[in-house]
Order: structure tokens, then sequence, then C-alpha cells
């Protein structure tokens, strides 16, 4: 059995969907929801579940070992982020090599990086008048929202759209193909 650990610590759709399409897969399953706020939503769907959580703390994270050892214990094979907004420590990666995931709800190189999530990538991409945005699934690396791209799929921008609206339509996008792309990834 191949076992994901979803690093999550918002209100957890995405995390949802990943857990909804492997809940009765031969030979992957979501083992463990890693989360940094003690009241985020994906607790609650991690609980339902029946799927263990972890909370990490941001000093543990960054001066221990990226609670490598915990992840490594518990046979974790892939890492996937689903709004998850602390930089990865390299020891996790370095831990992990090739197996985190993460995915930006944005067309990267642009619209990335510290500060860039949610509604602010959203304004950001109206602001500057892009005629379509879309999502970006990606590996990795030590800097935010940098590694390679694995998978991009566009949606368009209307010219009345608020950051909520646009919202909508790539989340639409987000829930559709991250299940399918890490289940090529792990399978
Ligand atoms: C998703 O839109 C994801 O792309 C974004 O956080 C949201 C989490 O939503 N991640 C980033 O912005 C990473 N830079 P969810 O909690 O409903 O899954």
């Amino acid at each position: 059995m191949k076992k994901i650990a979803v690093f999550a610590s918002g209100a957890g759709t995405n995390a949802a969907k990943i857990i909804e399409q492997f809940r009765h897969h031969p030979s992957i399953r979501v083992s463990l929801v890693v989360c940094n706020k003690p009241d985020a939503g994906v607790l609650t769907i991690a609980a339902a579940e029946h799927i263990p959580h972890l909370i990490i703390g941001k000093e543990k994270f960054y001066k221990g070992n990226g609670y490598a050892d915990e992840l490594l214990d518990m046979k974790i094979d892939m890492i996937v982020l689903a709004g998850f907004l602390w930089k990865i420590p390299s020891m996790l990666i370095k831990a992990f090599p090739g197996k985190i995931i993460n995915i930006h709800p944005a067309l990267l190189p642009k619209y990335g990086g510290k500060g860039m999530y949610g509604q602010y990538v959203h304004q950001a991409v109206i602001d500057n008048k892009e005629k379509q945005s879309g999502i970006t699934i990606h590996y990795v690396d030590e800097q935010y929202d940098h590694g390679q791209t694995i998978f991009q799929a566009t949606c368009p921008v209307f010219e009345n759209d608020t950051p909520g609206s646009l919202a909508i339509r790539v989340q639409q996008l987000e829930h559709e193909h991250y299940p399918k792309v890490i289940s090529e990834l792990a399978g």
C-alpha cells in the first residue's frame, strides 16, 4: 500500500477530494493529514474519514528535522501539499526526494511566491488583465511555488470576474485534476 500524507492548513476542499479518490483504492491510501493550524477545517474532514492527523509546530519544522523522522516512521511514501503555506524545509525535501508535490491556483511561474495564495493570487491575475488563469501542480523545492512543473490546466478570465468568481473556476480545475495527477504519480 502506498501511503500519502496530505499537508493542508485551510478549508481542506482539495484534501477532501484526494481522500475521496483513494478511499477504496486497492494500493494507495491517504494515511495522514498534517496541519499547522489546530482549528483548520481540514481536521474535521480527517476526523470524519478516520484518518490520523499530526499538528506541527514551526520551531520543530524549521529547527528540527522537519518531522522527517515521524513521517519516515509512518512509512509515508509521498507528501501532497494542498493549501499548506509554510515553506518546506530542506531536511524534509532531502528525506523525500522527488516525492513532495504542491498545487498552486495560477499558471506558474507567474503569480507564485511568498504571500501569493488564495484571493491575492486571483486579484493579481485580474489586476494584470490576464485572459487566462488555471492551476499548476509541481514538485516542491526549497523556494515557494518554484519546483518543476508536472501539470497545468487553464481556464478563462472574464472581464467582469472578481477574485471570488475566478476562484470558483480555478477550484473546479483543482478538484478535477489533483487527485488524478496524484494517482498517476503514486500508482
Ligand atoms: C488551493 O486553492 C491551493 O491551490 C492553494 O490553497 C488552496 C487551498 O484550498 N495553495 C496555494 O496557494 C499554495 N501557494 P483548500 O483548503 O480548499 O484545498
